[in-house]
């Protein structure tokens, strides 16, 4: 286990086991349709490339950048920064592929941008979820969750403090004088 991390709370068995029965629901509701996964950077690198492994239909990707959290800082600042360059979304059922659903205000605001841009539908995926921590003005919910985590900060598995700790195996809960100091 790294030094700066405190516990791990979802080794690499059970995050596999989290994608699969994902995988398993977006695979028996997206037959009809024409899925666009899109994949919120960076944090969401790794549970997009281990769904895309077990999503047993036809699809396609996409990217974008959303920022919430500023460089060195633990608390989410209210504002969301969103980058898309993704083209002809009226074709596509979009999937927003998510590492945490926190404030929410990342996945609503991406939720609405993609809207906006003409998706055919909308839907959210998170591998994790602090409720919590919710913000008031947010009221979607998730459409698919992998895990309930209650509110502490966590890394690994794509998810960084200050861009390190992303390819930790594992998901775990960072000391707290690491990001205290
Ligand atoms: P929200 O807009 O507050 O829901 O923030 C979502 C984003 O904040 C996520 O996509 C993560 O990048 C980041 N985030 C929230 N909680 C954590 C955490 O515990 N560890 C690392 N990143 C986090
Ligand atoms: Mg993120």
């Amino acid at each position: 286990m790294h030094k700066d991390v405190k516990e791990i709370l979802f080794g690499e068995e059970e995050l596999a086991e989290i994608v699969k029965r994902i995988a398993g629901e977006i695979t028996r509701d997206y037959k009809d349709k024409n899925l666009l996964l899109v994949c919120v950077m960076k944090g969401s690198i790794c549970f997009m490339a281990d769904l895309m492994r077990k999503i047993d239909l036809d699809y396609k990707i996409e990217f974008l950048r959303a920022k919430s959290y500023l460089a060195g800082c633990s608390e989410s600042c209210g504002e969301v920064e969103i980058r898309s360059e993704i083209q002809n979304l009226s074709e596509y059922d979009v999937l927003i592929v998510e590492d945490i659903f926190d404030s929410g205000r990342t996945l609503q605001k991406v939720t609405e941008k993609m809207l906006g841009d003409g998706a055919k539908s909308v839907k959210c995926c998170s591998l994790l979820d602090k409720p919590e921590r919710r913000a008031e003005e947010v009221s979607m919910e998730l459409d698919y969750v992998g895990e309930k985590i209650p509110n502490a900060f966590v890394v690994g598995y794509g998810l960084d403090y200050d861009e390190n700790y992303r390819g930790l195996p594992y998901v775990g809960i960072l000391k707290r004088e690491v990001y205290e100091n």
